[in-house]
């Protein structure tokens, strides 16, 4: 049996054709549809619903308090139940011409996953619009440099169409996957480390007929933030990654507000200092809370309190900074460079630790 695995948000105007398609398709196979749908408000899982009534092969997880699209791929998958399992878009922009050949290709039973790429010679690509081609090949570099060489062959490690193997090894590593953003496939390939045999066949991804793409700018953070995290050997967690440089975006912040109130409002430096510190910090504070913590979000008279929270979170480490930086100046190393290095790491530490759990209540 084969398992479609399909996430779908707000495709009430798509998902109808596309699971007609897909039944006369697969007439003559064993199948089961499993459509993952957030509790779109535009009534998605409502005419899911009626296709699982007319049909036993349909099935549909409406998730509520849930969202995401690699969150929603990862249940499908481990909802399962077939010997394969394909992974498609619900708003019929894969060309449901690349199955069949992807069913006979792992029915051999020599691959782990087959990735149906849009960027083989073969693949036609008519539906990305000339800045996501783009960042779709810069993605695609990245992915090929922080990835293991076995999967330096790959044309597109961004697919949302690809088939897997179900079985005991590739259950494992689906379930550690971290679920964020946009970037299932990626995240597979990092956690597999070279183990998995692929293959990729082409792919035709057409025009969006209704409706938008949900792909936002955090979800690109995400996968910058994905990137980086493998750079390090998935050790340094990826929220502290993404905490470290809207922090070092906050030293740009200062810069440009003590350069403005001293030069253009001829503020003298020592009055000028704690607005732009305080612009600095409260900036970091909204950036955070906009993409590092966005699944915590605070809002309204929540946010309000945070900063307040936030700023003195971020004020203590200041004293301290001074003090650890002369301490280990005095007796430890006695360059400066290291010494103030040495204070940057343990006030980014506290900060981050403690603004986690006592801004954004995380554990
Ligand atoms: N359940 C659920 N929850 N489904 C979602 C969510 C979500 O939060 N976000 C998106 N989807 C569904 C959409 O309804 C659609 O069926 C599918 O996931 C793909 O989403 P699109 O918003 O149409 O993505 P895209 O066309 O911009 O991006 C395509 O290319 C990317 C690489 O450039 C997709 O194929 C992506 O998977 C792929 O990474
Ligand atoms: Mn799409």
């Amino acid at each position: 049996m084969i398992s479609i695995v399909i996430p779908t948000f707000n495709e009430a105007n798509n998902i109808q054709l596309l699971l007609q398609n897909l039944i006369n398709l697969l007439k003559n196979f064993d199948y089961e549809i499993i459509v993952i749908d957030d509790d779109s408000p535009d009534g998605t899982s409502e005419i899911v619903n009626k296709y699982m009534k007319d049909y036993g092969t349909i099935k549909l997880i409406t998730r509520v308090g849930r969202s995401g699209l690699a969150s929603a791929i990862k249940e499908g998958l481990l909802f399962a139940q077939g010997k394969y399992s394909l992974v498609l878009d619900g708003d019929g922009q894969h060309d449901l011409s690349c199955i069949l050949p992807i069913i006979k290709e792992i029915d051999k039973g020599k691959y782990d996953l087959l990735i149906a790429s849009r960027f083989l010679t073969s693949s036609k690509l008519e539906g990305l619009s000339n800045k996501r081609s783009l960042g779709s090949k810069c993605a695609n570099n990245l992915s090929r440099l922080s990835l293991s060489s076995n999967y330096s062959q790959i044309t597109d490690f961004m697919s949302g169409c690809f088939c897997l193997k179900n079985n005991y090894k590739t259950k494992s590593l689906i379930k550690k996957i971290e679920i964020n953003g946009f970037k299932f496939l990626y995240e597979l390939l990092s956690i597999s480390k070279g183990e998995l045999v692929i293959k990729e066949v082409p792919l035709f991804f057409k025009e969006r007929t209704s409706g938008n793409s949900k792909l936002d700018l955090a979800n690109v953070w995400d996968f910058f933030i994905s990137i980086l995290h493998n750079f390090t050997f998935r050790i340094i967690p990826r929220r502290a990654i993404s905490f470290g440089l809207v922090g070092f975006s906050g030293v740009f912040v200062q810069l440009f507000i003590t350069s403005l109130l001293t030069k253009i409002f001829i503020f003298d430096f020592y009055r000028a200092l704690p607005i732009a510190v305080i612009s600095a910090a409260t900036s970091n504070f909204l950036i955070n809370n906009q993409i590092t913590f966005r699944s915590n979000r605070l809002e309204k008279k929540a946010l309000f309190i945070g900063l307040l929270k936030f700023l003195i979170v971020a004020s203590l480490p200041i004293i301290a900074n001074i003090g650890i930086t002369t301490a280990f100046y005095q007796y430890i190393s006695a360059s400066t460079f290291i010494a103030q290095l040495a204070g940057i790491v343990i006030v980014y530490a506290w900060n981050y630790l403690a603004s986690s759990s006592f801004v954004w209540n995380n554990s």
